[in-house]
C-alpha cells in the first residue's frame, strides 16, 4: 500500500458565550444587513477569562487523543499570534495538560493566520523525513480582537483546532507538491505593546485575493491541474463574504451551471465559521471540518485548500479525502458544543473583552465558569500562569 500522510483527527473547541451580529449591529446603528450578508457574519465566540490559547487548545485536543496517541506524538507544533508569553512555547503547557509524553519535540510558531498551515507542512516533513516517527500533533489558537466599534470589531472570535497528523491517516492525505508566495507588506500586524490588531482592511482583503491568485497559478503550473481536478476549495476564513470574493475569483472563467457545486460546497464548508467568527490561524481548518461535518463528499474527493496569514505568507495546496472518513468525525460533539453555547448582551460582551487582555503583575485569581471545558485558565501567581484540568483524562 502507498505511504500517505495527513489529517487523522480534528478536534475543535471555541469559547461557550457568543454575541449575536443582529445586536452588535442595532448597538453600532448599523444596518443588520451589512453584517449578515456584507461581511456574512451571524454570531461571534467572545471568550471569557477562563479560557486562553492553552486551555482552548487543550480542550480540543483532549477531544481527539487516546493514550496511544500521547506515547507516540514525538512533535507538537502551537500555531499561534495571541502568545501569552514572549520566550515560554505554549506548546509546553499544553504538553503538560495533556500528559503528551516528554521525549517530544514541542515549539510555538507565528505568521499570522498561516501559522497552523506550516506547522501542518513541517508535520508532513517530519514523518516523511523520519520513519520512526509516528504522530505529530498541530493546533491553532487565537482570539481575534480589533477593539469595541472598531471596523474588525464584526469579524472577531476565538477557538483552537487540533490536528493529528500521521501515516495513512484516516480523514485527509495531504498531496504534494504545494505552491506557497511570501512578501513584506503592512495589511494587518499587532505590536507588543498591543492586545488588539491593527489592520489596513480594505487593504488586507485585497492582498488575500492578490495572494490567492498568485499561488493558484503557481499550483497549476507545479501540477498541472485545473479547477476541474478539485471537488471543492477551501479558504482562510477572516468571514465568510472573503472566501466567497475567493472562490469568485477562481471560478470567473466557468460556465454558470459548472459553478454551482463549488459554491454549494463552500456554503456547507462555513456553517460552523459563521457561528464562531475569526479563528485566524485555526479558521481554514474550522471551514475544513465545517464541510466535512456538514456534507457527505464523494470518495476520493479532493480539496484545494488556500492558507493565508498577513504580513504575509500565502499556501495552496490539496488533500484527498479518505474512504469512511465519516466514521472517523465527532459531528455531534461539535454540534453539541456550539447549540449549548449562551447567548451575551452587548454590555455583557463589552464587558468581558474589557476584562480580558490582563497585563497585570499582580497574583489573581479566576474561577471556572465554561460548562463544557475541561480545562481552564485559573488565574496568576508570581507571575506563573495557572492552568487547571477539572477531571481526569480518558485514554
Ligand atoms: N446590506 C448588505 N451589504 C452591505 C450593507 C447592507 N446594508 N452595507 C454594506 N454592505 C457590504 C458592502 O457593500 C461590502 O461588501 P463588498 O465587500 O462585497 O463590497 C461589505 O458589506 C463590507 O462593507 P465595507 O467595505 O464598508 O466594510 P468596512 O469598511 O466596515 O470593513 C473590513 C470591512 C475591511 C473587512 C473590516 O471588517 C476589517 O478591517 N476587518 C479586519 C481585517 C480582515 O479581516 N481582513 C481580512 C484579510 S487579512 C486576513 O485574512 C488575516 C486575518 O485573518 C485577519
Amino acid at each position: 500500500m502507498e505511504t500517505t500522510i495527513g489529517i487523522d483527527k480534528i478536534g475543535f473547541y471555541s469559547p461557550e458565550y457568543y454575541l449575536d451580529l443582529a445586536d452588535l449591529a442595532a448597538a453600532r446603528q448599523v444596518d443588520p444587513a451589512k453584517y449578515k450578508i456584507g461581511i456574512g457574519q451571524d454570531q461571534m465566540a467572545v471568550l471569557p477569562p477562563d479560557q486562553d490559547i492553552v486551555t482552548m487548545a487543550a480542550n480540543a485536543a483532549s477531544q481527539i487523543l487516546d493514550q496511544a496517541d500521547r506515547e507516540q506524538i514525538d512533535l507538537l507544533i502551537f500555531a499561534t499570534e495571541s502568545g501569552i508569553d514572549q520566550s515560554k512555547a505554549a506548546a509546553l503547557y499544553l504538553q503538560e495538560l495533556l500528559a503528551v509524553n516528554h521525549k517530544a519535540r514541542a515549539f510555538e510558531v507565528k505568521e499570522a493566520c498561516y501559522g497552523a498551515t506550516a506547522g501542518l507542512q513541517i508535520a508532513y516533513d517530519h514523518l516523511a523525513a523520519h520513519p520512526q516517527s509516528q504522530k505529530v500533533l498541530v493546533v491553532g489558537a487565537d482570539v481575534a480582537r480589533y477593539g469595541l466599534a472598531t471596523a474588525g470589531e464584526v469579524t472577531q472570535g476565538a477557538g483552537a483546532i487540533a490536528l493529528l497528523i500521521t501515516r495513512q491517516p484516516r480523514l485527509l492525505a495531504l498531496q504534494q507538491p504545494t505552491a506557497y508566495y511570501s512578501e513584506e507588506i503592512m495589511d494587518f500586524w499587532r505590536p507588543n505593546y498591543r492586545d488588539t490588531a491593527l489592520a489596513d482592511g480594505k487593504f488586507s482583503t485585497e492582498q488575500y485575493l492578490r495572494f490567492l491568485a498568485l499561488t493558484w497559478q503557481d499550483y497549476q503550473a507545479k501540477t498541472n491541474m485545473t479547477l476541474a481536478d478539485l471537488t471543492a476549495v477551501l479558504f482562510h476564513i477572516p468571514f465568510t463574504k472573503l472566501g466567497l470574493k475567493g472562490l469568485r475569483q477562481m471560478t470567473a472563467d466557468l460556465a454558470a451551471s459548472d459553478k454551482d457545486n463549488y459554491f454549494d460546497y463552500f456554503q456547507q464548508a462555513t456553517v460552523y465559521n459563521r457561528q464562531v467568527g475569526n479563528l485566524y490561524t485555526g479558521s481554514l481548518y474550522l471551514s475544513l471540518l465545517s464541510l466535512l461535518d456538514q456534507q457527505q463528499l464523494p470518495a476520493g474527493a479532493r480539496l484545494g485548500l488556500y492558507s493565508y496569514g498577513s504580513g504575509a505568507v500565502a499556501e495552496f495546496f490539496t488533500a484527498l479525502v479518505q474512504p469512511d472518513y465519516q466514521q472517523h468525525l465527532q459531528v455531534a460533539v461539535h454540534q453539541q458544543q456550539l447549540a449549548q453555547r449562551q447567548r451575551l448582551t452587548v454590555a455583557e460582551y463589552e464587558q468581558l473583552f474589557q476584562q480580558t487582555g490582563l497585563t497585570d503583575d499582580q497574583d489573581y485569581q479566576i474561577e471556572p465558569q465554561s460548562p463544557q471545558a475541561k480545562f481552564y485558565f485559573a488565574g496568576q501567581h508570581d507571575q506563573r500562569r495557572i492552568y487547571q484540568r477539572k477531571e481526569p483524562l480518558h485514554s
